[in-house]
């Protein structure tokens, strides 16, 4: 799978050329890209992979991008280039940034995305700071307004944003529940922060163990990325007045949502994507709380897996089947 590196012309990158599972990614040789106004180019030494890489590479997400396509949405590196109206003194400093198509050895973004790092935190770590970091954010900050006390409960606990959304409901003094898959992720999620968490596979529903766990009353809030599957438990988790809010679909789409069966407890369900334009000076808010807790060791990024480019397919193929736990990453050489 390797393609040699011609540093004249061209980069290495991950592109599919057709919809389909994880052997559609190819390493392949393309030209560089280059800074446009307002960008920077990053020298990419990390780049953070994400559920909704595999989605787009099935075609459930941006089915309408031409192909072929290099993946990805967020990287690390060092800046090598910027474009017109950009401060040259950007260039030698160590980034990350939210960044379409880096899973490649260059990837342009806005200057305005740029979050630079400090030395002790490596490009790997700071991988999987920004599209899972931000989603937990937003959901506990901006689509809720968590409060000390509150209870949450937090589907895919162990995964990328389930952990990270742990932590930081733990920092606003939540009671944290989690669902997973195995005892190992339970492990994870607990080391994270998590009060109490569910393990599938017994007799018990999820709806049951929440009620149980919260003495009859349920929960106030529930982040459910899993979709299909967790829809019906979600909701019956809720105490009166609770709110769902729905982020993704790893299990495919939950069913139409029946506003009547929202009367009974005065229900919320909302939905939230990060690709939603936020406001800037949100976006630098939460960018920067993040940056500064992950440097300062207040939020812990848990490195699952770490593969080289050249194993994108790999990478998939592990996240796709429930194998990871936290962030998987492909180093750049
Ligand atoms: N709305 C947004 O802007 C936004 C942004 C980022 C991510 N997301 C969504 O958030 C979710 C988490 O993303 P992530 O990148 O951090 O991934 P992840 O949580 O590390 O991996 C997905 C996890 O979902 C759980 N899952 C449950 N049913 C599944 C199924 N049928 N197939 C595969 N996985 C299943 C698995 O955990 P268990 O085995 O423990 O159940 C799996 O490990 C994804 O749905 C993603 O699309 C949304």
């Amino acid at each position: 799978m390797k393609a040699p590196r011609r540093y004249d012309a061209g980069m290495r990158a991950i592109r599919y050329h057709e919809i389909g599972g994880p052997d559609v990614l190819r390493m392949e040789e393309v030209s560089d890209p280059t800074a446009g106004p307002g960008q920077v180019r990053i020298r990419v030494k990390a780049a953070g992979v994400n559920f909704a890489d595999t989605e787009r590479r099935r075609g459930l997400y941006d089915a309408a991008a031409p192909l072929p396509r290099i993946l990805g949405s967020e990287a690390a590196g060092v800046v090598d280039q910027v474009g017109a109206g950009v401060d040259s003194r950007w260039i030698g400093k160590r980034v990350v940034a939210l960044a379409l198509q880096s899973y490649a050895e260059l990837a342009t973004t806005s200057v305005d995305e740029l979050l630079e790092l400090p030395e002790h935190v490596s490009f790997e770590e700071a991988a999987g700071l920004l599209v899972q970091g931000l989603t937990a954010w937003h959901l506990l900050f901006t689509s809720a307004q968590v409060r000390k006390g509150d209870r949450v409960l937090i589907h895919a606990a162990a995964g990328g944003v389930g952990l990270l959304a742990i932590q930081l409901a733990k920092t606003l003094g939540a009671v944290v529940l989690g669902t997973v898959s195995s005892e190992e992720k339970a492990a994870l999620a607990r080391e994270a922060g998590a009060d109490e968490v569910f393990v599938y596979g017994g007799a018990e529903s999820v709806s049951d163990w929440v009620k149980q766990v919260t003495g009859g009353s349920g929960v106030e809030l529930v982040l459910d990325s899993v979709g299909a599957s967790t829809w019906a438990s979600s909701l019956e988790s809720l105490a009166p007045f609770g709110h769902l809010v729905a982020y993704g679909n790893a299990s495919g789409p939950p069913p139409a949502l029946e506003v009547e069966a929202l009367y009974a407890k005065s229900l919320k369900v909302s939905a939230y994507w990060l690709r939603t334009p936020h406001p800037a000076a949100l976006q630098r808010q939460a960018r920067e709380a993040l940056g500064q807790a992950l440097a300062d060791g207040r939020l812990r990024v848990k490195l699952g897996l770490v593969v080289g480019l050249e194993e994108a397919t790999r990478a998939h193929q592990q996240l796709e089947s429930r194998a990871t736990v936290g962030k998987v990453v492909l180093r750049v050489a």
